[in-house]
């Protein structure tokens, strides 16, 4: 052998071939083994690359099966199904993933691809007119990792949102940034973050209850239209706009001075929840959320995690969801994002206001995209969601999630993300994700870059001696 021979590339021993021109199969010694994920060039070609989804082994060697994808024109000349045989394959440059990863605009980057730091990972904006599903467990960085994409759609887009924020970890979206003064913090300054607290005494989250559905305003005082049908009908006579103008504390009164028995049994009701209480829920005087989020600011935050009770939590998501539905037809986009989804999306609520928002989130899961109403909804496990909402997510994130039952069940669900990247999920560190659907070029495994505005409420640490 030359001294020559010795530097040298070693002989590719990989080969693929593929009947379709779209799917391939590789197979190659245990040496040249690819990961779902990675991309491999074709010998001679510049314009595909052959995109991994599964790899198995066998015999002595892999067979990795994926799809073929053009990166440029090169491929162009040929026909887009004809046939390749026996090609040999290797791994690509990051130069070539780039142009297919990356897009033109950095600040669309979400993070850079797991395993290759030069290549950004973009999001595709204008794909996020679907719903998305985000899935990873306790502490796999969800919350942080929804946070960079809601600073990337504030600084790159014009579509305005509203988040659901069960533990206050976006009450500071609108906060200094981490780097002040540079063009990122600049960018995030410029665009209108409206955060409504229930302390807040300057932007206090309320919602009304005269302006409720009559189905809202049964369920939270837990009435059923046959079964208490004297009641309901007292509810739907008396609570009209003209209540507005009675005080907190002189409703139970008021009802009591009717001298009619139902308004009676409806004041002993309100005392009996203790609904009039709820002082930090109900607008009166207030400007209420619903018109806020009928403005549009480019981001409105609802902290949910301020209240005391989930009864409040639930009657105000209510309130802002049957107001979105209400104005479907006037078709402006909005993203509803609700971190900690089960809270107001479970299979099963246990109480009537728990079914009528989740009855709702149903529908706008079903219904809501052609009127320009999308879902982005975050949880530990797909189970824990209704699975009539998850079924119409057409975008997924998998964080780090060590349950084969949950990763089987979100294999079988996303039926369009390859399997074999699924899988490694049980391996994700904190800050990697798995993104598939249109939002992304394609499903990459990315480690999100960092936050430009603070998280709210970060993990508490260990006290040390
Ligand atoms: N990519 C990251 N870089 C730096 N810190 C991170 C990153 N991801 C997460 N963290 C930190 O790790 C902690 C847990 O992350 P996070 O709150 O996002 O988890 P989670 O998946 O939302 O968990 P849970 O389901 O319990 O809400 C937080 O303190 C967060 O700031
Ligand atoms: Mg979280």
């Amino acid at each position: 052998m030359t001294a020559n021979a010795e530097v040298e590339p070693a002989p590719v021993a990989t080969h693929l071939e593929s009947t379709d021109g779209r799917s391939f199969v590789a197979r190659g010694p245990a040496s040249e083994r690819p990961l779902a994920g990675d991309y491999l060039e074709l010998d001679g070609e510049d314009g595909v690359l052959a995109f991994v989804e599964d790899v198995s082994s066998d015999g002595l060697g892999f067979a990795a099966t994926g799809t073929l994808v053009q990166v440029g024109s090169g491929a162009q000349a040929r026909p887009a199904d004809a046939a390749w045989h026996d090609v040999a394959v290797r791994p690509t440059r990051p130069d070539a993933v780039h142009r297919l990863l990356s897009g033109t605009d950095p600040e669309l980057h979400l993070g850079q691809l797991a395993g290759q730091d030069s290549v950004g990972v973009a999001l595709v904006p204008n794909r996020l007119n679907r719903h998305t599903f985000w899935c990873g467990q306790s502490g796999s960085g969800k919350t942080y990792a929804l946070g960079v994409l809601l600073e990337r759609i504030l600084v790159t887009t014009r579509l305005p949102m509203v988040v659901f924020d069960p533990n206050s970890d976006f009450v500071r979206l609108h906060e200094q940034a981490v780097e002040p003064g540079s063009d990122q913090a600049r960018a995030l300054q410029e665009r209108e973050v409206v955060v409504l607290r229930p302390d807040d005494p300057d932007s206090p989250l309320r919602v009304r209850f005269t302006e409720l559905t009559s189905r809202a305003k049964a369920a939270v005082l837990r009435l059923d239209p046959v079964v208490d049908r004297a009641e309901y009908n007292a509810l739907l006579r008396l609570f009209d706009g003209e209540f507005n103008t009675v005080e907190a504390g002189q409703i139970v009164p008021y009802l009591r001075s009717l001298g009619d028995p139902d308004a009676e049994a409806l004041a002993q009701r309100l005392e009996n929840l203790g609904v009039v209480e709820w002082t930090k829920t109900w607008a009166f005087g207030a400007t209420p959320a619903t018109e806020v989020i009928a403005r549009r600011p480019a981001a409105t935050v609802l902290d949910l995690g301020g209240y005391d009770r989930s009864e409040e939590q639930l009657a105000v998501a209510l309130a802002v969801l049957d107001d979105l539905w209400a104005r479907r037809g006037e078709r402006r986009p909005l993203l509803i994002v609700v971190d900690e989804a089960h809270n107001l999306c479970p299979p099963d609520p246990e109480t009537p206001l728990g079914v009528a928002v989740r009855d709702r989130l149903i529908q706008i899961a079903a219904e809501g995209r052609k009127y320009g109403l999308w879902l982005l909804l975050s949880t530990q496990r797909p189970s824990k969601v209704h699975p009539g909402i998850v079924s119409q997510c057409d975008n997924l994130t998998l964080m780090r999630m060590n349950s084969r039952d949950d990763l089987e069940q979100l294999a079988s669900v996303f039926g369009f993300v390859p399997r074999g990247l699924i899988a490694q999920a049980a391996r994700f560190r904190q800050g990697e994700a798995l993104l598939a659907g249109g939002f992304v070029p394609m499903p990459s495994v990315v480690r999100v870059r960092g936050r430009v505005t603070p998280q709210g409420g970060t993990d508490v640490p260990v006290p040390m001696p």
